[in-house]
């Protein structure tokens, strides 16, 4: 399996918990490397433009309004098979559904409050990485 980068955003209801570096030690512990990585105040804009594939669902305001209350660190994780093993560290979206041990059933306060996200698939990665980071700001 061939190295993998994915991107992972540690939300507001983290970071406000200070979880960012429980957050980041699971991530590390599971094989992943942390090549770059910035805490922002998501606008409005990029919050919309972000999660723009959700804007015809009941709970994109809500996610809006959740993503740009607190900061947020944006990451790119690097390792084998990057994309599906941050998912497994991630756990199901809803906290109820993940497994134990995961970072959603240890953290995450509810189906939105859900303390990260993580790319669904190596096209995506390639995207959302580029959404946030220049190519100079990703030291591996
Ligand atoms: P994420 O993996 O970042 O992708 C979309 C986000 O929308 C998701 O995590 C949650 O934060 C949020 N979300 C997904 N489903 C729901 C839902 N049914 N109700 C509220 N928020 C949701």
């Amino acid at each position: 399996m061939a190295i993998e980068r994915t991107f992972s955003m540690i939300k507001p209801d983290a970071t406000k918990r200070n979880l960012t570096g429980a957050i980041t030690k699971k991530l590390e512990e599971a094989g992943l490397s942390v090549v770059a990585s910035k805490r922002i105040m998501m606008t409005k804009a990029q919050a919309e433009s972000f999660y723009g594939v959700h804007k015809e669902r009941p709970f994109f305001n809500d996610l809006v309004a959740f993503m740009t209350s607190g900061p947020t660190v944006v990451q790119v994780l690097e390792g084998e098979n990057a994309v599906l093993k941050n998912r497994e560290v991630m756990g199901a979206t809803n906290p109820a559904n993940a497994e134990p041990g995961t970072i959603r059933a240890e953290f995450a306060e509810s189906i939105e409050a859900n303390s990260v996200h993580g790319s669904d698939a190596p096209e995506t990665a390639a995207e959302e990485i580029a959404f946030w980071f220049g190519g100079n700001e990703i030291v591996g």
